[in-house]
């Protein structure tokens, strides 16, 4: 099988892509590279913007995964505009061509964030949407308008994913439990903005092991689901990442906990994904850390500004290297 992985060069893809090779699967990544190449040799390499990506381009996958966009909320408040053409368009856009192309399913990465801030109780995939913010909004735009393509013979599938966290080949320092470990292994200090909100949190294993169970699921299956290893309050996250670090690594560190607003709180249910994917996960917060430390030394230039998406948005924003075609014409 052929799969076309849309921004497989990103921190998800660059664990997802090897996993893929490992299965026998033929990969190709069409990317923008943003933040450099870090995938294996025997992946296929496409340098490009989605939106140059033809009908005839895609008539070679079966399967096609769009891991592309703006992936965080600063990266989306930074340039609202562009963040509907990557977060909305780009999706909607491929998803039309593969379609065209007869692929057969399309794998769509969207995100736990579009439940906004929510009353504490635990929401599956029927209960409301309500983000009123950029990234939350774009993400729901590309999830509508790629499920509204879906038909017997096209399968589409959204993983709606929590924050996920634990050591890519591309790293990102940015994400909640990653940011707290450099934090407490840096600084011997990790920051609870409010320990009171909910997130589902997903360890890059976990959430690799969710596009392997869609990419083979039945070809019948088309649907929403969401998608994580476990569901924690952010103060329970901060004492967890904090244990994991002294018990691991033997150093003492310090929680400072604030009581900041947060227009997100959401935990979820995966009782979907587990009923139709067979998607269990196996990491939980003590094991994300683990897996940070044992690759501790492949990260530890903290300031690299490609951990962190917002700085590298920035720079390429200054040197003009961001436009999307889609701006330009
Ligand atoms: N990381 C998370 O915690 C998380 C949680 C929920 C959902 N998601 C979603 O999962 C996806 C992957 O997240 P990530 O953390 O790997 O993101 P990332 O920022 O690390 O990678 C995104 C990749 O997409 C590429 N890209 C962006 N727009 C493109 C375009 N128009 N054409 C070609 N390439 C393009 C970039 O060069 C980059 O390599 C994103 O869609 C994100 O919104 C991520």
């Amino acid at each position: 099988m052929k799969i076309l992985v849309a921004g497989g060069a990103g921190y998800l893809g660059s664990a997802l892509v090897p996993r893929l090779i490992d299965r026998g699967y033929e990969v190709d990544v069409v990317d923008l590279f943003w933040f450099g190449n870090h995938l294996p040799a025997e992946a296929g390499i496409i340098h490009k913007d989605i939106f140059e990506m033809s009908v005839q381009d895609l008539e070679r996958y079966q399967q096609v995964v769009f891991l592309a966009g703006l992936s965080n909320d600063p990266m989306a408040e930074f340039s609202p505009s562009r963040n509907f053409i990557f977060n909305a368009a780009a999706p909607a856009y491929l998803a039309y061509i593969a379609k065209k192309a007869h692929v057969k399913r399309y794998v769509y990465a969207c995100s736990c964030s579009v439940y906004g801030y929510t009353d504490n109780e635990l929401f599956d995939e029927t209960r409301s949407v309500s983000s009123s913010y950029p990234y939350g909004i774009s993400k729901l735009q590309g999830e509508q308008a790629v499920m509204n393509l879906a038909s017997d013979d096209f399968s589409v599938i959204s993983l709606r994913k929590g924050t996920v966290s634990g050591y890519s080949p591309r790293m990102r320092l940015d994400l909640i439990i990653n940011t707290m470990f450099k934090n407490g292994v840096r600084n011997r200090e990790i920051i609870v903005n409010n320990p009171s909100i909910w997130r589902p949190i997903l360890s890059i294993e976990d959430a690799t092991n969710a596009y392997i169970r869609a990419l083979e699921a039945s070809e019948k299956i088309s649907g929403i689901f969401n998608v994580a290893s476990g569901n924690y309050t952010v103060g329970e996250v901060g004492d967890l990442v904090r244990m994991a670090i002294e018990e691991q690594l033997g150093l003492r560190v310090h929680l400072t906990i604030h009581h900041k607003k947060d227009f997100r709180n959401y935990k979820v249910s995966i009782q979907k994904a587990e009923n139709m994917l067979s998607f269990h996960p196996n990491y939980d917060v003590k094991c994300i850390v683990k897996q940070l430390i044992e690759n501790m030394e492949r990260f530890h230039d903290w300031d690299n500004p490609q951990y962190y998406n917002i700085e590298t948005l920035k720079l390429l924003s200054q040197t003009n290297s961001l436009r999307s075609l889609a701006e330009i014409a």
